[in-house]
């Protein structure tokens, strides 16, 4: 089974991995390893707090939308490598490391 390793900006939280199936959705599997990561809007893709950093793996989700990438352009410091966690479905049996960004500054739930 595949791995994600979720990383944190924030200096005192360490690594964490856990597994991810084909198919699940990488919002769905931090809210389920206790990961905090904003979410405001309910995962449909209407706000950019789920943002993150995809380090490895980013070839096997699911294809960045426009919308998504408006929303996207929105977040706080933006990169090459930003994605919503709500809209990144694993697509193959592939590991994946993610960077969190710093949630104390994200206003919201
Ligand atoms: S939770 Fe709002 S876009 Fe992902």
């Amino acid at each position: 089974m595949p791995k994600i390793t979720f990383k944190f900006e924030e200096k005192d939280k360490q690594p964490i991995t856990v597994d991810i199936s084909k198919g699940e959705i990488i919002l769905d599997v931090a809210m389920d390893s206790d990961v905090e990561l904003h979410h405001n809007c309910g995962a449909v893709c209407a706000c950019s707090t789920c943002h993150i950093y995809i380090e490895q793996g980013a070839d096997s989700l699911t294809e960045i939308s426009e919308k998504e990438e408006d929303f996207v352009d929105r977040a706080r410091n933006p990169k090459f490598s930003s994605r919503l966690a709500c809209q990144c479905k694993l697509e193959e049996d592939v590991d994946l490391v993610v960077t969190i960004p710093d949630q104390s500054v994200i206003i919201g739930h």
